[in-house]
């Protein structure tokens, strides 16, 4: 509790005043998590978060690796989309995509789900395949990129994929991927802010890190970025259309 608190709080600093607890669940091994665990853990953060005066209301969810053991999670019930919603965040590998990974993700569609993907800039795979960035687009699936990832927090190469994604248009939400309070948390978002607004312009900082995820909470469908002259003097991209 101790530590939840803590990365409140700098949630709160940051300017976030809703956030969505995805715990890691990997369909066949230990990281397991029953939704009822998450949504009454979730429920003590909340209590816990009024008593103290910390202005941050915390919403259930997972992460849930892209693996063909997500199925299995629906029939047996185990699948929390986010904060209610229809929208499941889906785990992108660091490395190789799993096999039928597209026939995954259609299934999921299938069955009533809005998908949003984490952190496809981190992807190895992706990397060295950028048109299946064309055809989670063209499908209907939503990418959410990390904003540390602008900042090169993960190297130089997943800095430039990610810039190669606002640059086509295709990212729909940015997300801080917090794991704790001491290094992997909110507190660079705004330095990351300016790095995203100078790339994309303002209208799609506030679309990609405020209006699109509060549209995930209301379960609506999400805008994809608006054309923009990047004040960096990248240039202009036409918004994608199918
Ligand atoms: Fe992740």
């Amino acid at each position: 509790m101790d530590e939840s608190l803590a990365m409140a709080r700098i949630y709160v600093d940051a300017g976030v005043s809703c956030v969505v607890a995805t715990p890691h669940v990997v369909p066949g091994t230990k990281w397991k998590l029953k939704p009822k665990d998450i949504c009454d853990q979730v429920d003590v953060l909340n209590k816990c978060l009024k008593e103290e005066n910390i202005p941050l209301t915390v919403a259930p969810g997972m992460e849930v690796a892209l693996d063909t053991g997500i199925l299995t999670l629906i029939d047996q019930n185990c699948l929390l989309p986010l904060g209610h919603s229809k929208y499941v965040l889906i785990e992108v590998p660091f490395q190789r995509l799993p096999l039928g990974w597209n026939q995954i993700l259609f299934t999921l569609q299938l069955r009533g789900f809005q998908i949003l993907l984490a952190h496809p800039e981190r992807c190895d795979h992706l990397m060295k395949k950028r048109a299946f960035f064309d055809d989670m687009i063209y499908s209907g699936v939503y990418l959410q990129v990390e904003w540390g990832s602008f900042l090169g927090h993960h190297g130089l190469e997943v800095k430039s994929q990610a810039e190669y994604l606002a640059q086509k248009g295709y990212i729909h939400c940015l997300a801080t991927d917090s794991h704790n309070s001491r290094s992997r948390h909110a507190g660079y978002v705004e330095d990351a802010a300016r790095v995203v607004e100078l790339q994309v312009g303002r209208e799609n900082l506030e679309l990609l890190g405020r209006k699109n995820p509060a549209r995930v909470l209301k379960d609506v469908p999400l805008e994809a970025m608006v054309d923009y002259e990047s004040p960096a003097g990248a240039k202009r991209k036409k918004r994608w259309q199918f």
